[in-house]
């Protein structure tokens, strides 16, 4: 099972795999996806951005020269900014020997290629809007990918999938266009500021270095739009112990980059 209960008894926690299985396989890739299930985890997450030319594609960074080739490709094109390259361009560049020489010819995969993967992998998937003030209508643009992969059916709205940002109008935007949409503000607003938070967000998500018992007990006193408590996804948690602690704490999802590893903590514990 992909959720732990003896940490806390009876409380389930989630274990998301961030950005795949990204020290086995190159981040935000098909690779680290299918790793990722390979692995067993049922959750992934990832980061949605978009090209020069309108399309969206899942990378973390808002430059491609720390996961692709682009310096060796484009040299003359610093500081190889998303925004600027087209999805021609960007499909051009190697996402994988930086990681691994094994993973060499790996691309940048659209948002469209990295759904059809998590719905043959049967995974569900935290999506991150990543920059969204970079990508103006992107949330609209998002939920309709979504919508065509068949992802905004009632059985995956209500059991695979949430969308999360940064950025709290981005996640508000999404609430008002889809309001069955489970959302996520990562961040850590005030105790006092979460009841605003509450009006359009199902998660807080906090950096762990963050995430108190007793900021858990004041997320989870307040309900969210779907009138149930709000919850709490920490990221990101690689150390088994930690992760044990903030399960222990009521945490309701921790994101790690070592999925495997954590997932058995929890269940050992
Ligand atoms: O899912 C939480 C986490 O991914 C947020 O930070 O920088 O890894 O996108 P980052
Ligand atoms: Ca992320």
């Amino acid at each position: 099972p992909a959720t732990a209960q003896a940490a806390t008894g009876g409380h389930r926690t989630v274990t998301v795999a961030h950005r795949g299985a990204p020290t086995h396989a190159p981040e935000n890739t098909l690779a680290s996806i299918d790793e990722a299930h390979r692995r067993g985890s049922r959750w992934v997450e990832n980061d949605v951005q978009r090209t020069k030319d309108g399309q969206l594609i899942v990378l973390h960074d808002t430059t491609l020269n720390r996961t692709t080739d682009v310096e060796k490709v484009f040299p003359d094109r610093a500081p190889w900014k998303v925004a600027d390259f087209t999805l021609k361009e960007i499909k051009k560049l190697d996402a994988g020997s930086w990681f691994s020489a094994k993973f060499t010819g790996e691309r940048v995969p659209t948002l469209k290629q990295y759904m059809n993967a998590v719905t043959h992998n049967h995974q569900r998937l935290l999506l991150e809007l990543k920059s969204p003030e970079l990508y103006p209508g992107i949330e609209l643009q998002v939920l309709s990918e979504l919508r065509h992969q068949g992802w905004l059916d009632r059985a995956h709205v209500k059991n695979r999938l949430i969308v999360q940002s940064f950025n709290g109008d981005a996640v508000k935007t999404v609430h008002l266009l889809r309001p069955d949409i489970k959302t996520g503000f990562l961040g850590n607003p005030t105790v006092a500021e979460l009841p605003g938070y509450a009006r359009f967000c199902d998660q807080i998500n906090p950096s762990y270095t963050v995430t108190t018992p007793e900021y858990i007990r004041a997320v989870h006193a307040l309900r969210g739009p779907h009138g149930r408590p709000m919850e709490v996804y920490t990221w990101t948690v690689d150390n088994t112990a930690t992760a044990v602690k903030l399960a222990g704490s009521g945490a309701d999802g921790v994101i790690s980059n070592t999925a495997d590893t954590i997932r058995a903590a929890l269940r050992e514990s």
